[in-house]
């Protein structure tokens, strides 16, 4: 087997004459030789003919009309399925294919199965079992498509989940689904045809353009999109797979270069294949995050400029039933805020939360329970920390970088819990004591007399005073030219650990008395 790599040119040399006609017969070479599973998109049809046959000839794929294309792993040259080994309380039976070649594929998958496992152990406190088998969706042109399919086992019953991943031998990266679209409007268009679809039937909800959604797309045997949620994330658990197949020409425009390589891979049979010698195999270089990857950072707003007022509104306790309300204020006037979440109401408001990461807000970590963390020990501070940060994760795919200790209570236990947990810890500088007084307008004042450049403003939105007060809040604001940010854009990076009340320019930064203290044992 013709191992080399493709000659590349150099067109400055003086031979160039010969040396292009050599680089075209050596080319022309190496297309009759190098194995099928190679080649690209645009050799790969008349080469992988054999002498006299027609286009029409290639094998149909394989597969039924409402799910994604199967292809037949015995086809596949140095393939091996592997078992994971999971060191943790949750049972588990998962496998994955590894593939010479393609390492990166067999670490990627690896990783992400463990990271899996443990988000959904630490969601679940009654998470019993993880089992996951996976099968080929494409095998051809470079391409390679794995589908996993896991399911959960806790003490609400079994879910089956779905993910597909897509690796390129060309660049030696595996891409999640998303990558499939050419960024995050294409996704979003994605997301309304997927609503025309399914949206209107079976109560289907809480559909919003993210990755952590979709992740499980690729295509049919006849060409047509297929795009799978898992049971219970946009419609209820009983339902099982929902899943909407999506005509071919409706997502063409908005396909990357990976999608539209991986729907020719997918509609073609496969008899061999292999991965040859990937270019930039053992190179862990990132395809990028995926469209779906909503970053909490506007880069058109400056906070740094002394010409602009930031402000962070922060709301804490939630999401509540006002919460889509008053997302829908923010949205009116294109401004962020920070949620900082409670575990039972992320389980209780699942879609607002997809929702609030979808428009830009920042989420942030207000533990499971909420306790007073001084009185807890580091492993429940831990442990009830570490239940949102998964709920979230797996709502979202969105890991988060902040948190508010309950009550504002902290200490040099709490500090070394979230520095190991890689959490800065954010206060506020003005307190609006929403949760005490419920009347519009005396929060709305209270916000609005602190909202000077830097502050980081207090508020509860699971309180219907605090949604009507936040529509007074915002408008003022923005007609005095403020903006409203996250507290991410207002602090830029943070330490874990760290306490920060605001985010005043040029502030003294002298030493907190507390800080002697931090390094004491928890
Ligand atoms: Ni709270």
């Amino acid at each position: 087997m013709n191992k080399r790599s493709l000659p590349t040119m150099a067109p400055d040399r003086p031979l160039v004459t010969v040396a292009l006609a050599l680089a075209l017969l050596l080319g022309l070479l190496l297309m009759a030789t190098r194995p099928p599973g190679l080649l690209t998109a645009d050799t790969a049809q008349s080469a992988n003919e054999l002498p006299g046959e027609e286009e029409e000839d290639l094998p149909p794929a394989d597969g039924e009309p409402d799910g994604q294309t199967v292809v037949d792993p015995g086809a596949v040259e140095g393939l091996e399925e592997q078992e994971l080994a999971y060191d943790g309380p949750v049972s588990t039976s998962v496998t994955y294919p590894e593939l010479d070649g393609a390492e990166s594929l067999g670490e990627y998958l690896e990783h992400e199965l463990s990271a899996g496992i443990a988000a959904f152990d630490d969601a679940n406190p009654g998470a019993d079992s993880y089992e996951a088998e996976w099968n080929l969706t494409a095998a051809r042109e470079g391409l390679v498509g794995v589908r996993v399919t896991a399911t959960e086992t806790d003490s609400e019953g079994e879910r089956e989940s779905y993910a597909t991943y897509w690796y390129d031998a060309e660049r030696g990266q595996v891409h999640e689904s998303a990558h499939l679209f050419d960024g995050q409007e294409a996704l979003s268009a994605l997301n309304t045809l997927v609503h025309e679809k399914v949206g209107g039937a079976d109560e289907v909800s809480g559909l919003y353009p993210v990755s952590a959604l979709y992740d499980s797309i690729g295509f049919n045997p006849d060409g047509d999109l297929v795009v799978e949620f898992d049971a219970g994330q946009v419609a209820p658990a009983g339902q099982g797979r929902v899943h909407a197949v999506v005509d071919h020409s409706d997502v063409e425009p908005l396909l990357s270069d990976l999608g539209t390589r991986v729907h020719e891979a997918a509609t073609v049979g496969v008899d061999t294949f292999e991965v040859a010698d990937t270019p930039d195999a053992g190179n862990d270089d990132s395809p990028g995050a995926a469209p779906g990857t909503i970053d909490p950072v506007d880069e058109s707003v400056d906070c740094a400029d002394t010409e602009t007022t930031c402000v962070a509104l922060t709301y804490d306790d939630g999401p509540g039933g006002g919460t889509p309300d008053l997302l829908d204020t923010l949205d009116e006037y294109d401004a962020r805020a920070t949620f900082f979440v409670t575990g039972l109401p992320v389980q209780e408001h699942p879609e607002t939360v997809r929702c609030t990461y979808a428009e830009g807000h920042e989420l942030a970590n207000h533990t499971l329970t909420h306790p007073d963390l001084t009185g807890a020990g580091a492993e429940e501070a831990e442990r009830d920390l570490s239940a949102t940060q998964a709920l979230v994760l797996r709502e979202t795919g969105y890991d988060m970088d902040l948190m508010r200790p309950p009550y504002g209570a902290t200490d040099a236990g709490v500090a070394s819990v979230t520095e190991e947990m890689g959490l800065a810890q954010i206060l506020w500088s003005v307190d609006t004591n929403d949760w005490r007084d419920r009347e519009a307008d005396k929060v709305a004042d209270e916000a609005l007399n602190g909202a000077e450049d830097g502050a980081i403003i207090l508020m509860h939105d699971i309180h219907d005073t605090t949604i009507t007060a936040s529509e007074e809040i915002v408008r003022e604001l923005d007609s005095r030219g403020v903006e409203m940010v996250t507290v991410t854009q207002l602090l830029g990076e943070t330490e874990p650990g760290e306490e920060y009340e605001d985010g005043v320019p040029e502030e003294d930064s002298g030493e907190d008395a507390d800080d002697g203290a931090d390094s004491g044992d928890a």
